[in-house]
């Protein structure tokens, strides 16, 4: 092939970064003061702000703040915790790290959310806490949920690593919550490189958190550095080190700037591929749920059975024409490290369909007409059994 013909890769995913976040990560250079600091104070500020609620504490990761959440929750050894089996793997992980025990739970079809009919169906007398994710960006249908929860008084967590940007019934997803969860992860809307976040309406939660992502100590660093003399290291019980940097939080606040944008591009993107792909027979693609909106984070198509080919040929017709489409996210209670464990009995059978046969396409907020036009068309010709 003459290599001018060939065309560029396509990600299926990519941060977009600007001289906002480059000037942030100067000013914080310069400032000599890069561990957590005032610009992490900043950014919880403004997160919560965002997020309509009072209390928001910075980490170095999703995972870390999922941990934090339930170490403050109360959450531990003989506990049951109900997850989807349709989640990113971190989930069901973290319960495991504070020695409860996860129970899977099924999806509905129509968002790949846990609702409040999956979860009942995995809850056992042992259940203390529910971890719901907005899959892929997707709001969870949190009403039902925590009417359920909080008759049974279990303890609702959301993990929105994915959803910020997303709204449930006009409000910012995670605030129905006991406390909710954020990544900013490259693969997000928002991104400082790694990190996340917990937010919480309940003072002494935050400030256990607070405490503990920094080795529970007495003091936080920048207390402990401004005081003269110093007063004598206190750690009040076993702590972590979850810390966020404020190289990570300068860059967090400017993309939090941009998030409206990062949605309304996405928002675009996602109708250019409705438009295109919407009556391809055998494809279903993802939309907003009636109950709100989401901000894109993934663009997934199923790939059904009167489709022209199947999921894993669609697959590599993609990965041929330099298109970096990725199978949708797995089933949790498949994957080697918990399939011998026991996890409940609960049905999984749609978690399972979804895992089979979903596709994440391209999304980021630099796509550019072209390349969805190249998605669309790939998708098109193989859904018309050419080249089959
Ligand atoms: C639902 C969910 N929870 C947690 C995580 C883990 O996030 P992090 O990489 O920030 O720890 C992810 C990552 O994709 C996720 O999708």
């Amino acid at each position: 092939m003459n290599p001018e013909t060939v065309l560029a890769r396509i990600n299926v995913m990519q941060p977009w970064f600007g001289a906002d976040e480059a000037r942030a990560l100067a000013e914080v250079v310069a400032s000599g003061w890069v561990a957590q600091g005032p610009k992490v104070k900043h950014f919880e500020a403004n997160f919560g702000t965002a997020h309509e609620v009072p209390h928001a504490v910075a980490t170095s990761s999703c995972t870390a703040a999922l941990h934090l959440a339930l170490v403050v929750a109360g959450i531990g050894h003989g506990d049951d915790v109900v997850v989807p089996s349709l989640a990113f793997i971190a989930v069901a992980n973290a319960v495991t790290y504070v020695g409860a025990r996860p129970v899977f739970c099924d999806v509905e079809p129509s968002t790949g959310n846990a609702t409040a009919e999956t979860i009942r169906a995995a809850l056992t007398l042992d259940t203390r806490a529910v971890i719901v994710v907005d899959q892929g960006g997707i709001p969870v249908d949190l009403d039902p949920i925590r009417e359920l929860c909080d008759r049974h008084e279990i303890t609702v967590i959301e993990d929105a690593a994915s959803a910020v940007g997303s709204y449930y019934k006009g409000r910012p997803v995670g605030t129905g919550a006991d406390l909710a969860v954020w990544s900013f992860h490259p693969s997000e809307l928002v991104t400082t490189g790694e990190g996340g976040m917990l937010t919480t309406h309940r003072t002494d939660w935050a400030a256990r958190a607070r405490m503990l992502r920094e080795h529970s100590r007495g003091l936080a660093n920048v207390e402990l550095q401004e005081a003269e003399p110093p007063p004598p290291d206190v750690f009040l019980e076993i702590g972590f080190n979850y810390r966020m940097t404020d190289l990570q939080a300068a860059v967090g606040i400017a993309q939090l700037r941009r998030l409206a944008q990062m949605v309304a591009r996405r928002r675009e993107i996602a109708a250019a591929y409705c438009a295109g792909l919407g009556s391809t027979k055998g494809l279903r693609l993802v939309s907003d749920p009636p109950h709100g909106t989401t901000n894109f984070q993934s663009f997934w198509i199923e790939v059904q059975p009167e489709f022209a080919i199947s999921r894993e040929v669609l697959l590599s017709r993609l990965a041929d024409a330099g298109i970096g489409a990725t199978r949708g996210v797995g089933a949790g209670h498949r994957q080697p490290a918990y399939r011998w464990r026991d996890t409940g009995n609960a049905r999984l059978q749609r978690a399972e369909l979804f895992a089979d046969s979903t596709i994440v396409l391209p999304m980021y907020h630099e796509l550019d007409t072209i390349s969805i036009n190249r998605v669309i068309n790939t998708i098109r010709t193989a859904g018309n059994g050419v080249g089959r």
